[in-house]
C-alpha cells in the first residue's frame, strides 16, 4: 500500500494515467509470498512475458512476471502498460513505458524503505521534473549497490540505464 500511496502521487506529478498506474502498485507484488515452484508454473502459463534464460537466473524478479500472467488470466487486466510495469517492477527494462517508470521508482521509495541514505534519495529523486529522469537515478543506485555487494546484475536494469542515458542525456 505504500507503493501504492507513492505511485499515484508520481502519476499526478507527471500526468499519468492514475488508475493505470493504482492498478500496475496494487497488482505488482501479488505473487510475492508464492513458493518458487508456483511462479515457475505461472511464469509458464503466462504469454505476455515469457522468462529469458536470464531471468530464470534472477528469481528475485519471478514474482512479477508471475504477477502480470495473475492480472491477466484473473482479473481480466489486458492493458499491457500496465502488465509490462508490474512484470519489470524489479529489473526494469529498456523502452518501459511511463506507468512502468512510475511504479519503479516508487517501489524503490516506498514510505516503509529504510535502507541508508534513503531519505537524502527521496529528497533527490521525487522532486526531478522529468520521470525518465528519477528511473535512471533509480537504476543507477540498484545497479551501484548491486556491483557493491557483487551480486549479478540482471542485463535488463542496465539496458534500462543506458537507455535512460540516451533519452535524457544524462551521461
Ligand atoms: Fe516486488
Amino acid at each position: 500500500m505504500g507503493v501504492e500511496g507513492l505511485a499515484v502521487a508520481l502519476a499526478c506529478r507527471h500526468g499519468l494515467d492514475a488508475e493505470g498506474v493504482l492498478t500496475a502498485a496494487l497488482l505488482h507484488d501479488y505473487a510475492k509470498a508464492e513458493p518458487q515452484e508456483r511462479l515457475r508454473e505461472l511464469m509458464e502459463q503466462g504469454t505476455d512475458y515469457k522468462p529469458t534464460e536470464e531471468d530464470l537466473r534472477h528469481p528475485a524478479m519471478w514474482h512479477g512476471i508471475a504477477a502480470a500472467h495473475v492480472g491477466r488470466s484473473e482479473y481480466g487486466i489486458d492493458d499491457l502498460r500496465v502488465l509490462e510495469a508490474v512484470a519489470y517492477h524489479t529489473t526494469g527494462n529498456e523502452g518501459l513505458g511511463p506507468i512502468g517508470l512510475a511504479l519503479y521508482v516508487a517501489d524503490y521509495l516506498e514510505p516503509t524503505r529504510g535502507f541508508n541514505g534513503v531519505e537524502q534519495a527521496r529528497r533527490e529523486i521525487l522532486t526531478l521534473t522529468d520521470l525518465r529522469q528519477a528511473a535512471l537515478e533509480v537504476a543507477r543506485r540498484k545497479i551501484d549497490k548491486i556491483q557493491r555487494k557483487n551480486q549479478p546484475l540482471h542485463g535488463r536494469t542496465l539496458a534500462m540505464a543506458r537507455w535512460l542515458e540516451r533519452e535524457t542525456g544524462k551521461k
